[in-house]
C-alpha cells in the first residue's frame, strides 16, 4: 500500500538541529507513524548547520519575494528523514541561536522568520512540490503555528487539507506587536478574536488554536493542566474552548539513540541482567566532574530556567551535600542559575560538580553512569529526561506534572511493596518537597537489592514510541475522513 504523505513544520529536528525535547520527538515522530501508513515530510528552516548536512539538495522551487527575501525551498533525505528546506540566508543564516543573538535576545524578525515558514507549508499543502500532496499538516509550536490559519486563507487545495498542531510547550506563544499584522498577508478578517489578535498582539500559537482541525500536546496531564489558568498562561480559555479537540499523546524515546545496551557515548554498556557495569560508567563521570567517592550520585541534565526549578534545586544544594549526595549537573541558562550552581559548585568540591554547555555525548554518559536524575519542573508538558533515566536506570526523581506525572511510578510503600516502583515524585516545588523526595530516595538507596530492583524496573518500562505512533496514526485517519 502506498503510504499516506504527511507534512510535518517544525523549528527543529534531531539529529541536525536541537535546543530540546522538540527535536527529539519531531525527529522520532516519522519513523513512529510509518508503520502505521504515514510517510512524514518535515518541513525545516535552512540554518546552517542543517544545510550543511545535506549533500545534493533538489532545489523544488524558487521565491523571488518571500516576506521580502529571495529563497529557494530544498528537498533532501538525511539520516534516514524526508527534509524540505526552506533556504533562506537573510532569515535564517545567522551567528547565534536559533531564536536570538549570542546574548539570547530573541531576533526582532522572529515573526518574519516563522511566518515565512509557515507561508511555505500552506504553499505545500496547496500543491507548490510536485508529486507531494500531503493529506494532513503536522504543525509543532508555535514556529509553525502560523500553518493551519494561512492554509484556511490560501487556495481552496490548501483550505481543504486538515491539521493538526502539536503544542510542546504553552509558554512559548509567538506573540507580537500588532503592526506586524499588516505584513502577515492574511486577509483582514484575520485580525480578530477568533483569529490571530491576541490581547492586543498578534499570537502565533494562538492562531493555530484557532485554526487547526485537531491540538495535542505531549502528556494527557498536561492537556488537561493546561484548561487552567495555572498553566494556561492565558491561553486557557481557548484551549477549553477547543473541548474534545484537544488531546494528550505521550512522547516515546527512539531505542536506536537511547539504548544502554548499544549506547556508543558510554564507556561500559549494560542491560538490566548486566547492572553492575554501570559502575564503569559511574566511575568516569566522578573522574569527569571532579567527584569524590561515596554517597547517591544524582545528576540534572536540563536547560537552566524556572520551568525547570532549577532556582529550588540551588536553594537545596546544601542540604543535598548534607545528605551526602554528589551532584553532577550539565546546562544552559539563566545567567543567573548558572552563578548559583557554580558557587555551589566552589563550596563543595568534590560533591558538586557543573558543567555549563551543550554536550549530546555527556548527557548519554551522565544517563549511563548516575544514580537518580533530578527533574525538579513547575511544568512540563512531557519530559524526556525522566524518560532517558528510565531506560538507563537512573531513577527519576521528579515533580508531580505534566508528563513527569504520566510516566513515574511513584516508590510509595505500596508501590515498592508491588514492585512496581519506577521513581519518586513530590507534590510541591519548593525546597521542602524536593528534599523530602530526596530524603525518601536515600532510604531506599541504602538497601541496595532494593534499589536494584527499582533500575531494573525502571528500565522494563515501555517508553518506546510504539503505543505512541499507533495514538498519532488514528488522529491522523481520523483528521483525514473528517475532511474528506
Ligand atoms: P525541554 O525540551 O523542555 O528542554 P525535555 O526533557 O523534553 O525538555 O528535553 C530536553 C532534551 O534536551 C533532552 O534530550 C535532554 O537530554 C537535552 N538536553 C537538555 N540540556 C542539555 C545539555 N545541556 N546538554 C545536552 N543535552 C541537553
Ligand atoms: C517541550 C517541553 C518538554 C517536552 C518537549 C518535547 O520542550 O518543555 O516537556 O518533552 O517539548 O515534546
Amino acid at each position: 500500500m502506498v503510504p499516506t504523505p504527511v507534512l510535518a513544520v517544525a523549528s527543529e529536528v534531531y539529529p541536525l538541529v536541537k535546543t530540546g525535547g522538540l527535536a527529539d520527538v519531531v525527529g522520532a515522530l516519522p519513523g513512529a507513524v510509518a508503520p502505521h501508513g504515514f510517510a512524514i515530510t518535515t518541513l525545516l528552516p535552512g540554518y546552517p548547520a542543517v544545510l550543511a548536512r545535506c549533500t545534493k539538495p533538489r532545489v523544488l522551487h524558487r521565491y523571488d519575494d518571500l516576506f521580502g527575501t529571495k529563497s529557494r525551498l530544498l528537498g533532501a533525505r538525511v539520516d534516514g528523514l524526508d527534509l524540505l528546506l526552506l533556504d533562506a540566508p537573510d532569515l535564517y543564516a545567522r551567528d547565534g541561536g536559533l531564536y536570538g543573538d549570542a546574548k539570547g535576545h530573541d531576533w526582532p524578525d522572529n515573526w518574519r522568520r516563522f511566518a515565512a515558514l509557515a507561508r511555505v507549508a500552506a504553499d505545500i499543502a496547496g500543491g507548490l512540490v510536485k508529486g507531494l500532496a500531503p493529506a494532513l499538516v503536522h504543525a509543532h509550536d508555535w514556529q509553525a503555528a502560523l500553518a493551519p490559519l494561512i492554509m484556511r486563507h490560501s487556495s481552496a487545495r490548501a483550505a481543504a487539507v486538515p491539521s493538526l498542531l502539536t503544542i510542546h510547550n504553552i509558554a512559548f506563544q509567538g506573540r507580537f506587536d500588532a503592526k506586524v499584522f499588516p505584513e502577515l498577508g492574511l486577509p483582514p478578517q484575520c485580525w480578530s478574536i477568533e483569529g490571530i489578535e491576541y490581547f492586543g498582539g498578534v499570537g502565533f500559537l494562538k492562531a493555530g488554536l484557532a485554526a487547526a482541525n485537531a491540538i495535542t500536546t505531549v502528556s494527557p496531564t498536561y492537556a488537561r493542566e493546561i484548561r487552567a489558568p495555572a498553566y494556561g498562561m492565558g491561553l486557557e480559555g481557548l484551549i477549553a474552548a477547543r473541548g474534545s479537540a484537544v488531546s494528550g499523546i505521550v512522547n516515546g524515546i527512539d531505542p536506536a539513540v537511547w539504548n544502554p545496551a548499544t549506547d556508543t557515548a558510554l564507556p561500559a554498556r549494560y542491560t538490566a541482567a548486566t547492572l553492575p557495569r554501570r559502575a564503569r560508567n559511574r566511575a568516569a563521570i566522578e573522574a569527569a566532574f571532579g567527584l569524590s567517592e561515596g554517597g547517591p550520585l544524582l545528576t540534572v541534565i536540563s536547560r537552566l530556567t524556572w520551568q525547570k526549578g532549577i532556582d529550588v534545586l540551588v536553594e537545596c544544594l546544601d542540604a543535598l551535600v548534607a545528605r551526602g549526595c554528589r551532584l553532577a549537573l550539565l546546562g544552559s541558562g539563566d545567567a543567573g542559575l548558572e552563578a548559583g550552581l557554580i558557587a555551589a559548585a566552589e563550596r563543595h568540591p568534590g560533591r558538586i560538580g557543573v558543567r555549563l554547555g551543550y554536550d549530546e555525548a555527556l548527557s548519554h554518559r551522565l544517563q549511563g553512569g548516575s544514580d537518580a536524575i533530578l527533574v525538579p519542573s513547575r511544568f512540563e508538558p512531557c519530559g524526556l529526561t525522566q524518560l532517558y533515566g528510565l531506560a538507563y536506570g537512573c531513577i527519576p526523581l521528579v515533580a508531580r506534572t505534566g508528563g513527569l506525572a504520566d510516566t513515574i511510578i511513584d516508590a510509595n510503600p505500596a508501590a515498592l511493596g508491588a514492585g512496581v516502583a519506577t521513581g519518586f515524585q513530590f507534590d510541591t516545588v519548593t525546597p521542602a518537597g524536593l528534599l523530602e523526595a530526596i530524603d525518601r530516595m536515600c532510604r531506599v538507596f541504602t538497601d541496595p537489592p532494593a534499589w536494584q530492583r527499582m533500575q531494573r524496573q525502571a528500565m522494563r518500562a515501555d517508553n518506546s514510541w510504539a503505543r505512541s505512533g499507533a495514538l498519532y496514526a488514528e488522529l491522523y485517519r481520523h483528521l483525514i475522513e473528517a475532511a474528506a
